[in-house]
């Protein structure tokens, strides 16, 4: 026999025992996409390489490390590495948005999406090497309502999820007026500290000295002392920040502002967050982050164009809702179809149809085993009710609880109403 083949690292298989779980978060995520007028948009799961590495910064991890290189067929034109699996959507969803003209079409574009991201990082718990985000962007709005809006709809998403305590971490880190004086002042002091730098950082301060406050090994008396990005804001920037925090706190939205929070994609300007469960900071411990890109579309080639999103980590919220206790709510009651007469197929898929028709979950028994046998497993299986078709056509049926042990004869038309009553 030969060697059982396993996932690649840093993959999971959605299980049926998790899969309840995902579909309740997955389904406020698109639930509430609809209530704050999103619309839905796809993109390919493979772009471009020079898509992120424009898009996101040739210095982000993403781009430096993670890159998922996917080539084309053997001895193809594309059989040397032209794509990579997307690390994250905005890149692709700003790319569409400039290919399909969507600049043209009526108000701000409110998009989102529900997709795998592939990272080829290090796994461990809680970071995947593929993983699925909830990401919604508005394109066009330079804001600050929006911002608000945006940080609202993170927090909000949590709340519904039954994920307690998450703050919303919030900075501002400037745009091209006021963003290299800031990068100049965080140069002078890590140079004049370099001995307590560590490698990464080094090497970060020549390419991207914002990138050394990300450093988690950084030393944090250093750290504290840093030059802050708010005092280095210009006055729109200054300006824009200010209300979106009174924005945030005339809805009661909680968030606490990070001096040290500058995300790690180089596309970001002014705005940035990320929320986490208080007191849980970890580096793969990040539920969500997001921010302002009003440079991106730049970027990428296009003309200058704001948007502000976030995405999600569904993996992580489903970890936290679970960590927290939350109960993934009930199914529906389990209804099964059964027969004595092993031939009574037909009667069997019709009873079933007819159910499924008035909105019960149903499963009909197939196999040729004793109505008892067929009943026992139909316990097994959770289901709270079986329906014992006959061989005639006449529509009546036995329903028998299989909690109380008891049952009664009744047309098949009435089953779901008597169901209904219990
Ligand atoms: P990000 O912070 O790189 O942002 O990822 C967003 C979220 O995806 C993280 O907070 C985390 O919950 C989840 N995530 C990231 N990497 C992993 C991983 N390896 N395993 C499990 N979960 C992970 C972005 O991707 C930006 N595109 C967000 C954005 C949208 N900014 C503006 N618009």
């Amino acid at each position: 026999m030969s060697r059982p083949i396993s996932a690649p690292r840093g993959t999971r298989d959605l299980l049926p025992e998790d899969g309840h779980a995902w579909s309740r978060v997955e389904g406020i995520a698109r639930d509430l996409s609809a209530r704050y007028a999103f619309d839905r948009i796809e993109t390919p799961l493979f772009e471009r390489i020079e898509l992120f590495s424009r898009g996101l910064g040739e210095s982000s991890d993403a781009v430096e490390k993670e890159m998922f290189r996917v080539s084309g067929a053997a001895g193809s034109e594309e059989e040397r590495a032209e794509w990579a699996l997307r690390p994250e959507p905005t890149a692709g969803i700003v790319r569409a948005y400039l290919e399909h003209g969507m600049h043209v079409r009526p108000g701000p574009q409110r998009l989102w999406l529900i997709g795998p991201m592939f990272r080829y990082d290090r796994p461990q718990a809680g970071r995947y090497r593929q993983f699925v985000q909830w990401d919604v962007e508005v394109i066009g709005d330079p804001g600050p309502m929006v911002d608000a809006e945006i940080i609202e709809l993170g927090q909000r998403f949590y709340t519904e999820s039954g994920v307690r305590d998450v703050v919303a971490y919030l900075n501002s880190i400037g745009d091209g007026e006021c963003r290299p004086a800031y990068r100049a002042a965080l140069i002078d002091y890590f140079s004049a500290h370099d001995d307590r730098l560590t490698d990464d950082s080094r090497r970060r301060l020549r390419v991207n000295p914002l990138r050394v406050l990300d450093d988690k090994e950084l030393d944090p008396e250093l750290a504290a002392g840093a030059p802050r990005a708010i005092d280095h804001l210009c006055d729109a920037c200054r300006a824009h920040f200010t209300s979106v925090q009174a924005l945030l706190d005339d809805l009661g939205v909680h968030y606490e502002i990070d001096h040290r929070l500058v995300r790690g994609l180089d596309y970001y300007t002014r705005t940035t967050f990320e929320f986490y469960v208080a007191g849980r900071r970890g580096q793969q411990q990040a539920l969500g982050g997001g921010g302002r890109y009003d440079g991106l579309a730049e970027l990428l080639g296009g003309p200058s164009t704001p948007g502000i999103g976030f995405g999600i980590g569904i993996d992580r919220t489903v970890i936290a809702a679970e960590e927290q206790g939350v109960s993934s709510g009930a199914l529906a009651l389990l209804v099964a179809v059964v027969a004595a007469d092993p031939d009574a197929l037909a009667p069997r898929l019709r009873a079933a149809g007819t159910l499924r028709d008035a909105g019960l979950r149903v499963r009909a028994d197939g196999t040729s085993r004793k109505l008892g046998k067929q009943l026992e497993s139909a316990a097994k299986l959770g289901a709270r009710w079986a329906v014992i078709v006959g061989p005639t056509s006449d529509g009546t049926v036995i329903l028998r609880d299989l909690v109380a042990s008891e049952q009664r004869e009744l047309p098949l038309s009435e089953v779901a109403a008597a169901i209904g009553r219990g």
